[in-house]
Parts: C-alpha cells; structure tokens; sequence
C-alpha cells in the first residue's frame, strides 16, 4: 500500500486522451471483427448483415480509426512536453517492468494500428474510397505512394496489411484485458492510488503534477493538422490530377446541361433534347436491381427511316459521370476495375449500320469502345418521327466482363450481376 499524499495524478490532458483513445479502440474492435466477418460471408454469398449496413460498417470503422491516428498524435507530442507521474513507491520491481512494456507496446499500437489500416484500405485494389462520416464533403485520402503502385504489387501486398492490421489489432484486445485487469488488481487487492492516477473527475484525491501542463497547443494543432490536411490532401488531388470532380473534362463535346449540341451534318440530323433524355443503366448488385445513370454524354445523329445506308450515330459518355446513388458502386465505377476514368474519361459507341426490323423497329448496329476494349454491340429500338419531332426508346444487355469491368472485384458475379441492361431514351428535333 501507498502513501497517497505522495501519489500524483496524470495531467488533464493525458487523461481525457488516454480515455478518448481507450473509448475509440474498445468500439473500434468489436466494430471490426463483425464488419469483416460480414464481408467475407457477403463475398461467399451469404447475409450476415445488408451490404448498405456492412459498407457503412466499414466507412465509421475507418472514419474512427482516422480519429484514433490524430489523438494518438496529440497523445505522443503531450507525452513527450509532459512526462508522465513517477509510479507509486509500492508497485513492486517486475510490476514497473511490465507497466513500462505495456504502456511502451500501448504506444506503438496506437500509432500502427491506425497507420495499417490506411495502408490495407490505400493498397488494396477495390480502390474503395473513405469518407470521414459518411459525409461526400469529408474524403479522406490514401497513402499516396500505396495508392500509386502497380496493381500486381498491390494485390500482393493487400493481403499483407491485412493480416498485420488484424493481429496487431488482437494483440491489442490481449494487451487491454491485461491492462485492465492489472488496473483493477491495483483498485481492489492492491488497493493503491494507481487507477485513481489515471481517472478522471479525481481533481483533488490525488495530488496533482508537479509541474502544470505544456505543449497542449502544440498537440492539439498537430492532431487537428493531420485530419484538416489529410481532407484538404483528398478534396485538391481530383483537381491536381486534371479534373475527376465529375465536371465534363476538355476531350468530349458532352453537353447535359440541357444545352443544345451542335448538330450532326446532313439533311437528317437530330439535335438531342438532353432534359428530356436519359441514358441509364441497370445491374444487380448484393442481389437487388441497382439503377444508374450517366449524367454527360452526347449523340450526333444522322438519321432518316428511307435512307438507312446513310444512317450514322455517335453516342460519346463521359464514364466518371455514371452514379447509382451507391455510395460504394459510386466509389468503384470509375476506379482502376471500373471504368478507369483517368486514363478513359470517354466511352464511344459508334454504329457501323442501321437495320430495319419492322414496324417502327430498327436496329442500331456497332462498336462499343469502353476503356480502350472494344466490343461489338447491337442495340434494337423503337422510333416515333412526328414531323420535327422524334422520339427514341432502345434497350440491350452488356456482359461487364467483356470490357474488364469490375473483373478483379468480382469475376464471378457473386455480389455485382455480369449482366448490365443498358437504355437508352432519346427526345430529338430535326436540325433546321
Ligand atoms: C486503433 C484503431 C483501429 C482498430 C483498433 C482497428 C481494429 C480492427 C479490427 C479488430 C479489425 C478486424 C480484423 C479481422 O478480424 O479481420 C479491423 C479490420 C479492418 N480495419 Fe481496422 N482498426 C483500426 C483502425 C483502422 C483504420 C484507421 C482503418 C482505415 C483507414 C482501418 C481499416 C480496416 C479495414 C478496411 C478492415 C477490414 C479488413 C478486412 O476486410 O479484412 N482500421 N480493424
């Protein structure tokens, strides 16, 4: 037992950390055991949880791990200005021994756990993106030299951060029982100050330091630097990078605002009402029917019913512009197995032929060219011409794998359908 006057107490700063810290990692663990054992029942076609809730499940994971990474900043920098109390005079040789081995492990953790699971999120190939909190205004970004790496480096390395971020994390839940456990020892066999030196709302029944706190502002700003920066790192790269914000890059004549496009040369061109037309796609995903969109695409159509040997169109869709209202498919669409949208902002369908089938039926035969793959497609449609006025209505049925679409994520098409349905609806005026 220890003399208690002589017993003082970590700094206030150190104590609302470590308990903030403590907080975050023991939600932290059970949070991550659960979403990965759901994700891998989701990869093997089982439901231990809905996809939405697994991604949001992944997305707080990471947003609190952030967290943990920036407090655990400020928590090194203060322990570093504010040493921390001496031990109480009765804790035996080996006890400070083992305190000091834990409290130095508890350190690393701190700061490796984190740092791993950026690495496995920034190297792994999914390319999924992280939004602090789920809100689209808070990306956070990935290690930048993780993220630039070849693909086969990647796919090697994934695996690796994995297994290193979840054993550390185990690691770490052994260490808090045995931190937890002795603390307790302490408070009800021992019955020391040693707890009472780290719990909060003790001011006064323990002795406080010695010396009154520094370097807080030091601490706070690095914490704050790190999650303000690491924002603002991810909000500027799309701009840095030429413009992946969605915006209608410089190499289309995309036009969805509506606007009218300069029509196709001839007598039988057609200027596309963009308000009134829709280019959508569909695709099951994690078992239901996702819809999506392209909000920037433009046609050049030259097209007359009796001359259907000078029958022409070019549909140009901006990929980066595809949305589902997904955030996770969102995320995907135009990475590295989606639609690779830095390299092929464009995808082109360009018909080789027209062909009647009957009726007001018709056949729009071509190539479709998406990430540099070109396939040939035949998309039948239905044609209504009233005077100036025509309306267009087609639909055809795509298999992904075929353009490499999502072939790394899932070849199979255990979570996301091989087949996608793509329609087209076209409101047109006749060129004067
Ligand atoms: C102190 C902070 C953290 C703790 C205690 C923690 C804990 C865990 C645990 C227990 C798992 C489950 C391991 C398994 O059983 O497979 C896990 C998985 C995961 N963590 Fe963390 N984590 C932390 C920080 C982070 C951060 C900062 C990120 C990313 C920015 C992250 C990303 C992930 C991911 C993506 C997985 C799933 C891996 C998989 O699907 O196999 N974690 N984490």
């Amino acid at each position: 037992m220890t003399d208690s006057s002589e017993t003082k107490r970590y700094s206030a700063g150190a104590i609302a950390l470590h308990w903030l810290i403590a907080m975050f990692i023991l939600a932290l663990l059970p949070v991550g055991f659960i979403m990965a054992r759901a994700n891998e029942a989701l990869a093997e076609g089982q439901t231990l949880l809905p996809p939405d809730q697994v991604f949001t499940l992944y997305q707080m994971h990471k947003t609190f791990g952030i967290l943990v990474l920036a407090l655990s900043v400020m928590r090194l920098v203060w322990r570093l200005a504010n040493p921390a109390p001496p031990e109480p005079a009765s804790l035996a040789v080996w006890e400070r021994a083992i305190s000091a081995l834990v409290h130095f492990l508890f350190y690393f953790l701190i700061i490796a756990l984190p740092l791993t699971g950026w690495a496995l999120v920034s190297a792994s190939p999914q390319e999924v993106e992280t939004f602090l909190f789920q809100v689209s205004a808070l990306p956070w970004p990935h290690l930048p030299v993780l993220s630039d790496w070849p693909i086969e480096t990647r796919e090697a390395l994934e695996p690796l951060f994995q297994n290193t971020h979840r054993y550390l994390a185990y690691g770490a839940a052994f260490l808090i029982a045995l931190h937890v456990g002795a603390a307790l020892k302490h408070q009800f066999v021992n019955r020391d100050k040693v707890l009472a030196r780290m719990a909060p709302g003790l001011a006064g029944k323990v002795e406080k330091p010695a010396q009154s706190a520094r370097g807080g502002v030091r601490a706070v700003l690095l914490g704050l630097g790190l999650l303000v920066g690491g924002v603002a790192v991810a909000r500027l790269a799309p701009l840095l990078h030429g413009g992946e914000t969605g915006a209608p890059s410089e190499t289309t004549s995309v036009d969805a605002d509506g606007a009218p496009e300069s029509p196709a040369a001839g007598a039988s061109a057609w200027i596309i009402d963009h308000d009134a037309s829709a280019l959508n796609f569909e695709v099951i995903w994690q078992g239901a029917e996702r819809t999506g969109a392209f909000a920037a695409w433009s046609a050049e159509i030259n097209f007359d019913p009796d001359n259907l040997d000078d029958a022409h169109a070019v549909v140009r869709i901006e990929t980066a512009s595809a949305s589902t209202g997904v955030q996770y498919l969102d995320g995907q669409i135009p990475g590295s197995d989606g639609f690779q949208s830095d390299a092929h902002p464009v995808a082109i369908f360009e018909t080789t032929n027209f062909n009647a089938l009957g009726d007001d039926r018709y056949e729009a035969v071509g190539e479709l060219t998406i990430r540099g793959e070109t396939q040939p497609v035949a998309l039948p449609f239905t044609l209504t011409i009233n005077g100036d006025e025509a309306q267009m209505s087609g639909e055809t049925t795509l298999n992904r794998l075929d353009f490499g679409l999502g072939a790394r994520s899932d070849a199979s098409g255990g979570s996301l359908g091989l087949e996608v349905v793509v329609r087209v609806e076209l409101e047109a005026t006749r060129a004067p």
